[in-house]
């Protein structure tokens, strides 16, 4: 694929903001943390996706959903992703985050197919109540457009082959006045399994006049270019394919510019790579933590599951991958990643292959009744999480 193949690429607007290239950091609870963010944005230019932070905690003002939201003194536009299934709820959170200035654009999670989450109507399961979806949109547009902050909702396909939501979702959130709809192009029941369906995301694209962004299955750069040329989508959203491989960002970006270049870091290009994302955490730990010690230790922790995305396909020992996997200062970690052989290639073997969760269909738990009352816009029970990033 050439950029020449790829039809009219345009930065991406959303609301007052120009992004080139038009590569979204999909929000991934546990992962795209302020260090994580900062370590993918020296890579490229995008918008960066912080973790879910639930309205309800928010509105609550949860000490800890208060310490998530933290963007780099030079993130613009701070992108906040917000989860919740109750309009007023939801209103309530996007006030505070204008009012205090809390970010520039604000993602509403429609994704999540965890059971915990589904059981209760929110989710991956909210948008088959079409009512309540457009509330809630609606509600959250409202509360933000005075500021100007842009509103963007990213969804899957529907709960299941038989109750897609997708089109009709995405021409609600539109009616609602959002800048753009993301969609990831499986059903709730499909989890993480199985492939993207990039000929929804092309349909989805057909059916509206807002930007779509397309998610799913991006491993490579030229899997981007792929998937704009496969769907005509106005910007691409990248989730696992950069775990263990923030310069994916710089690919994308050396993509979407026309230009050949891709990496593959030796080992020790690597090791540098994961010092530097540990240091991140550390310093983002240290930042939030009353005792500095603590904060460091915190940050290494944080760190150990990204150790086996990094060596995925690289010949290191299991004793070394374990101890990696167990750092608890950065001393340590220098003296672990010192071992590796930094002459090693990067192993071909592992291009273009699915990372991260990988994990097998399953029935979706919704609540009693909810397939047979799609207008019925009562406010589920209880599936407004109180705490974030789950
Ligand atoms: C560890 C992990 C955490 C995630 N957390 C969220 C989240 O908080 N909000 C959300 O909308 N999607 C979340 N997702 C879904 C991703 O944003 C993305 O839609 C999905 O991984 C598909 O894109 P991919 O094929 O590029 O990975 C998460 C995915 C993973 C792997």
């Amino acid at each position: 694929m050439t950029a020449s193949t790829v039809p009219a690429l345009r930065p991406l607007t959303l609301g007052p903001h120009q992004v080139w290239p038009p590569v979204v950091l999909a929000p991934m609870a546990g992962i795209t943390n302020v260090g994580f963010r900062r370590l993918c944005r020296e890579q490229g230019g995008g918008i960066y996706v912080c973790e879910m932070i639930t309205t309800r905690a928010l509105v609550e003002r949860n000490p800890k959903t208060l310490r998530m939201i933290a963007f780099g003194d030079d993130e613009r536009p701070r992108s906040l992703q917000l989860y919740g299934t109750d309009p007023e709820v939801t209103a309530a959170a996007v006030r505070i985050v204008v009012e205090r200035n809390l970010a520039d654009h604000i993602d509403l999670n429609f994704g999540c197919p965890v059971p915990k989450v589904t059981r209760r109507g929110g989710g991956a399961a909210l948008p088959w109540r079409r009512r309540l979806f457009a509330r809630l949109v609606t509600a959250a547009v409202a509360a933000a457009s005075p500021a100007g902050v842009p509103v963007t909702v990213k969804m899957r396909k529907g709960i299941d082959d038989d109750h897609l939501t997708y089109v009709e979702a995405g021409l609600a959130a539109q009616e609602a006045g959002v800048a753009a709809v993301a969609l990831h192009g499986r059903t709730a029941a499909q989890r993480y399994s199985g492939t993207a369906d990039w000929d929804a995301i092309a349909t989805l694209k057909q059916a509206l006049d807002v930007p779509v962004l397309g998610n799913g299955d991006i491993w490579e750069a030229d899997d981007a270019l792929r998937m704009v040329a496969h769907t005509g989508v106005d910007g691409v959203v990248i989730g696992r394919g950069c775990l263990g491989r923030p310069w994916l960002f710089a690919d994308l970006e050396a993509a979407f510019n026309g230009r050949p270049e891709r990496r593959m870091p030796t080992l020790g290009e690597v090791a540098l790579t994961m010092r530097r994302h540990a240091e991140l955490l550390v310093d983002q730990f240290v930042a939030g933590a009353r005792n500095p010690t603590r904060g460091e230790r915190d940050g290494c922790t944080d760190f150990r599951k990204h150790v086996a995305w990094y060596l995925k396909g690289f010949p290191v020992g299991g004793e070394l991958r374990r101890s990696l996997a167990m750092i608890e200062s950065l001393a340590q970690l220098d003296d672990l990643l010192g071992k590796l052989d930094p002459a090693e290639p990067f192993p071909v073997t592992a291009l273009g292959q699915p990372r991260g969760r990988t994990n097998s269909p399953g029935k979706v738990f919704l609540p009693d009744g909810w397939l047979a009352s799609r207008d019925d816009d009562t406010v589920p029970e209880g599936a407004e999480m109180d705490d974030s990033g789950g």
